[in-house]
């Protein structure tokens, strides 16, 4: 580290490094501001357009900055450079959950404390569309009352384990977490492979090492694809139970997170954490709830600090939300803005097949040649030659939840006053019935909505 202190936007003072994957480095950081610490993640903006997946970190960020749970690390604010994204959030002072487990296993109790907690930040997101993919030890953190964090929900596409080739590495990372059908590339869901991964981390937690290891890596895949694995004597029914139905090598079959949570021995941790709750509360009759937030499945817990955490109401994310947040959608901190303006979005209560449905037929209304496109683009191209050729426009859908997507619409050719007129006159009352609300027009409809999180645009880049 340099002797001078590095400052990032004249807000942050950038510390020791924290850790290191292949796209970023996390630094410890001071608001000069506030003097609070965070922890600053930077990654390299090039190996992120490299491996293709800008557009799922916007989406999946976009949800992150707003959804706030006790148990995952939040996202305060991004921020980028010419060539850099800072993600500041959270510090978990009590560093990696892991630190803890090297030094030996964990009381029964402990583990379903953590696990418990898990399982509610996994469940929480999943139910905001976001799925983690990479849970791993390094992803688990603690704050320094002993709750865990989750951290780098809604980075996935960044998971160190994951290439330009799509294929996962073993070099960078381990695949001991990973779920059979993620290692197989059979195509997999997120909800059911997170699944998997909390039945690793609970199963390390009580033994204190890994159900499926070996020197061979293949024949560590070999035993991940059978679930090849034994729990060690001291580990009671309920959890042997519990842990043969989560890892399961068939996701179809695999427990759900709901079935999880209705367990006995998970609900056995949420009875024992009420009652300390409340003998606590007996206790400080008044004061602010000091349990864990373990049990809590909403973000209107009470942070291990003892903070409130404010709810983002209503629970599940509405298009208000991502749209007044519309800057933070399209972070355009993250790349050039362009001042033609040649893309708009919408929000759109609809499901995809309706969508796509509705847009091939305002393109047929509008005499537009309208094509399919690599990654589910909806291609639409004027028939006619304008001032500077063809007007084209790209439609891109990104899901947020199965019924709740954001439509981007982006211009590719042609000339941009054309194509402002063309969306003006035609798309957009073409598309009327479909679309909730536009992209810079939630402030007509919803008043009070304030955007969440500050957006910046840093003025310099600092010396890495
Ligand atoms: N290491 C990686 N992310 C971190 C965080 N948010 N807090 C503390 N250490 C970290």
């Amino acid at each position: 580290m340099e002797n001078k202190p590095r400052v990032l936007t004249q807000r942050y003072e950038l510390g020791r490094l924290l850790g290191q994957g292949t796209f970023a480095k996390v630094y410890y950081g001071r608001s000069l501001v506030g003097n609070h610490s965070v922890a600053i993640k930077v990654i390299d903006k090039e190996k992120v357009f490299k491996v293709g997946l800008m557009d799922q970190i916007k989406r999946e960020i976009s949800v992150m900055r707003i959804a706030r749970h006790p148990n995952i690390v939040q996202l305060y604010e991004v921020m980028a450079t010419k060539s850099k994204i800072y993600f500041v959030m959270e510090y978990a002072k009590g560093g990696e959950l892991f630190d803890k487990v090297a030094k030996g296993k964990l009381k029964e109790d402990v583990a379903r404390k953590y696990f418990i907690q898990l399982i509610n930040a996994v469940d929480f997101c999943h139910s905001r569309g976001v799925y983690h993919r990479d849970i791993k030890p390094e992803n688990l953190l603690l704050d320094e009352n002993e709750n865990l964090k989750v951290s780098d929900f809604g980075l996935s596409a960044l998971a160190d384990s994951k290439h330009q080739d799509g294929l996962l590495h073993t070099t960078c990372g381990t695949p001991a977490y990973v779920a059979p059908e993620v290692i197989n590339r059979r195509g997999y869901d997120g909800a059911k492979a997170d699944t998997w991964s909390c039945g690793v981390v609970l199963f390390v937690l009580l033994a204190g090492y890994l159900p499926f290891h070996d020197s061979n890596l293949m024949e560590m895949y070999r035993k991940i694809g059978r679930a090849d694995f034994r729990c060690p004597s001291w580990f009671p029914t309920e959890v042997r139970r519990l842990l043969s139905k989560i890892l399961d090598p068939n996701p179809c079959t695999r427990i759900s997170i709901d079935k999880i949570k209705e367990s006995s021995w998970f609900r056995k941790g949420l009875i024992s954490n009420k009652q300390v709750k409340a003998e606590a509360e007996s206790k400080v009759a008044g004061a602010s709830d000091m349990s864990t937030s373990a049990g809590s499945s909403e973000c209107s817990g009470v942070t291990g600090d003892g903070n409130l955490v404010q709810q983002v109401k209503p629970p599940s994310l509405n298009a208000f939300d991502i749209i007044s947040l519309s800057a933070g959608f399209d972070l355009s901190g993250l790349f050039e803005v362009d001042p033609r303006k040649r893309e708009t979005r919408f929000a759109c209560r609809q499901t995809a097949p309706v969508i796509i449905s509705k847009l091939v037929d305002m393109g047929e209304r509008l005499r537009l040649k309208v094509s399919k496109k690599e990654g589910g683009l909806l291609r639409l191209e004027g028939l006619k030659e304008g001032r500077k050729g063809v007007v084209g426009v790209d439609a891109e859908i990104f899901e947020v939840s199965r019924s709740f997507h954001l439509v981007e619409l982006k211009k590719f050719s042609g000339d941009t006053f054309e194509y402002q007129r063309m969306l003006r006159e035609g798309m957009r009352p073409a598309l009327d019935d479909i679309v909730w609300v536009w992209q810079g027009e939630e402030q007509q409809q919803q008043q009070q909505l304030q955007p969440l999180v500050e957006q910046t645009q840093p003025e310099q880049e600092p010396q890495q």
